[in-house]
């Protein structure tokens, strides 16, 4: 038994008369600690995959295990505590909060959490502790997605799922943003899935999982990933 379980997942979307099939039959394993690419071209699916696994939206079919969890049988009720509790997540746009400094930042999202990690360390784990008094306008956007992983993680997830964490950084900031989350990955043993459109960030992972419209094209295994830092793309 894998650590996640896509089990032929379906999502369709009712726009008027006509019926979108986001995911269509989507199947996938991925083991406790791996660091997983999913790839694919704009509209292939991609975030609805992400969507579903973190729990803000409900398959149409098909089973979704994460964990000891069923999440695909959960309710409203109960998919709330499992994003609480068990998910972390980083977005292309930070959505930090403005008017906290950064240690306020990542102290907030770890009063909700039952078992958070030391504030501290996890700044230093994202090369950040010098900057905690500062608030988010006063800080590159690099650093600001910094600070969206450090409260990510600051609350200990089991899983953490990021959908274009480098689609608004440079080519440099983007690498260091990378290479941050692979070594959160390596370090906390936490399950890391990154989603980019980008073909040239595929050395990087330990899993590839292509789709394309709405299904999967490819899972492939890299037996020697590449440190984010060594890419060049
Ligand atoms: N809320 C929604 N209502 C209707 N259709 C949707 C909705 N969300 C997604 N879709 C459709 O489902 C398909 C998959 O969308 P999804 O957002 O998963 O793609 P994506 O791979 O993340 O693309 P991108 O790289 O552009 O972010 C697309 O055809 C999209 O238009
Ligand atoms: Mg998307």
């Amino acid at each position: 038994m894998s650590f996640i379980e896509f089990n032929n997942v379906r999502k369709d979307y009712q726009m008027g008369e006509v019926t979108i099939h986001a995911l269509d039959g989507v199947s996938f394993d991925i083991e406790e600690g791996e660091f997983v690419i999913i790839a694919g071209a704009s509209g292939a699916g991609k975030s609805t995959i992400l969507n579903l696994l973190g729990g803000m939206d409900k398959a149409t079919a098909g089973t979704i295990k994460v964990g000891d969890k069923i999440i695909s049988d959960y309710t409203d009720n109960e998919l709330t505590y499992y994003r609480r509790d068990d998910v972390g997540f980083v977005f292309q746009f930070y959505n930090l909060i403005q008017n906290l400094t950064v240690l306020e930042n990542v102290e907030l999202a770890c009063q909700i959490s039952k078992n958070p990690l030391d504030i501290e360390e996890t700044l230093d784990a994202v090369g950040l502790s010098e900057r905690k008094s500062n608030f988010p306008s006063q800080i590159s956007g690099g650093e600001q997605q910094r600070v969206a992983i450090a409260r990510a993680i600051a609350k200990n997830p089991r899983l953490l799922l990021c959908d274009e964490p480098t689609g608004a950084l440079d080519y440099q900031t983007g690498k260091q943003v990378l290479q941050v989350l692979q070594n959160i990955c390596k370090k906390e043993k936490t399950t890391v899935i990154v989603i980019t459109h980008n073909l040239a960030l595929t050395p990087i992972g330990d899993k590839i999982i292509r789709v394309r419209s709405g299904k999967i094209d490819s899972i492939t295994l890299n037996e020697h990933p590449q440190s984010a830092q060594e890419i060049e793309y």
